[in-house]
C-alpha cells in the first residue's frame, strides 16, 4: 500500500480490506510494543524480543524511557509554540502519543504520522482521533521515499512548511544500515523544513554497554531477519549536521530534560538505556 491510496485505507476510519500483518516474522514495532507491555505483537516477535531481553534485561525499561523522552520533547516543541508534527516512524499507538502530547498543551496542533508496518496501519484509526480544533492524518510510507512523505496530499493539507514544524525520528534511524544513506535522506526532510522547526531524534546505541554484548544483540536482530545499526555518540550527532542543539544535547534519553518526578528515569543507569535522544534547532 502506498500513500496514494491512503484515503480508501482509513480516511473514512474504516480498516483496509485486506492487510498482510506476516505474523510468521518478527517486526520492529510489534517487538517494541512487547518491550512495552503491549498486546499487538506474535509469538515471532515475542521470541525474538525475549532473546533481546535476555542479553539486556533493561530494554524494556529503556523503550519505556525513549517513549518518556518523546513525550518530553514534544511538549518542549508546544511550549516553544510549534503547532505542527511530522512523526516517522509512529510506532504502534501506546501511551502519550504525539497527538495526545501536542494536543494536550496546544488543541490546534496537528500531527501527520507516518509508518510502513501494516500492523501500525490497522491501528490508524486511533491515531487519527484527535481534539476538535487540531488534526492527525496517517501515511503508509516509506522513510526511504521522502517525495512520497512531503509531497503526500495530508502532509500539504495538514503541514504548512512556511510555518515551524517538528520532525520526529524516534528509534527510527537505527533500521537502517550506512548503506542506505539514512544521514542523506534525514536531511531530504530536513531541508524541507522551515527555519524556527525542531528535530526530535533517538538512536540506539551498544556505545554506553559491554561490546560484546552490543554485537551479540546485533547478531539477534540479523538472525531474526531485522537490520539494526548500533552508532557511536559521534555518529549520532552526525545526524544533526547543520542544526543547533538544545541542551543538555545529545545525551542518553533518561538524561534529556528528564521530570524530577519521575523515579523510573532517576535510577536508570546509561548502560540500560542503549539509546540517545537529542533535540535540535533549524536556525536559517
Ligand atoms: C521502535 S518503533 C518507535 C516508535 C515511536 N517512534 C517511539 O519511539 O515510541 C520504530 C518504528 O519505525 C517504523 N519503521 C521502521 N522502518 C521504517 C521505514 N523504513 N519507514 C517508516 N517507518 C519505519 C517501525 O514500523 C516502527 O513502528
Amino acid at each position: 500500500m502506498t500513500a496514494e491510496n491512503w484515503d480508501w485505507a482509513v480516511s473514512d476510519g474504516s480498516l483496509p480490506a485486506s492487510v498482510d500483518l506476516r505474523t510468521d516474522i518478527p517486526h520492529p514495532a510489534r517487538m517494541y510494543d512487547y518491550y512495552l507491555g503491549g498486546k499487538d505483537n506474535f509469538p515471532a516477535d515475542r521470541a525474538a524480543a525475549a532473546q533481546v531481553v535476555q542479553l539486556l534485561p533493561s530494554a524494556p525499561a529503556g523503550s519505556r524511557a525513549n517513549r518518556r523522552f518523546l513525550g518530553r520533547a514534544v511538549r518542549y516543541a508546544a511550549e516553544l509554540g510549534i503547532r505542527q508534527f511530522l512523526d516517522i516512524g509512529t510506532g504502534i499507538p501506546a501511551s502519550n502519543n504525539t497527538h495526545e502530547v501536542a494536543q494536550a498543551a496546544s488543541p490546534d496542533a496537528r500531527v501527520v504520522y507516518v509508518d510502513n508496518d501494516p500492523i501500525v496501519l490497522t491501528h490508524a484509526r486511533a491515531l487519527l482521533r484527535g481534539t476538535a480544533e487540531g488534526r492527525t492524518a496517517y501515511i503508509d510510507a516509506d522513510f526511504r521515499d521522502p517525495d512520497s512523505i512531503l509531497q503526500a496530499a495530508q502532509t500539504k493539507e495538514l503541514l504548512d512548511f512556511t510555518q515551524p514544524v517538528a520532525l520526529l525520528v524516534v528509534a527510527l534511524l537505527h533500521f537502517f544500515s550506512d548503506t542506505d544513506n539514512p544521514q542523506a535522506l534525514l536531511a531530504r526532510y530536513v531541508e524541507a523544513l522551515p527555519p524556527g522547526s525542531l528535530l526530535i531524534l533517538t538512536h540506539g546505541t551498544g556505545e554506553l554497554m559491554d561490546p560484546e554484548i552490543a554485537a551479540r544483540i546485533e547478531d539477534t536482530y540479523t538472525k531474526s531477519g531485522l537490520n539494526i545499526r548500533s552508532r557511536t555518540h559521534v555518529q549520532v550527532l552526525e545526524f544533526f549536521k547543520g542544526l543547533e542543539l538544545v541542551e543538555p544535547g545529545l545525551v542518553p534519553v533518561h538524561e534529556w530534560r528528564p521530570d524530577p518526578d519521575n523515579e523510573d528515569d532517576r535510577l536508570m543507569t546509561r548502560e540500560e538505556v542503549a539509546g540517545y535522544g537529542g533535540v535540535a534547532l533549524k536556525r536559517g
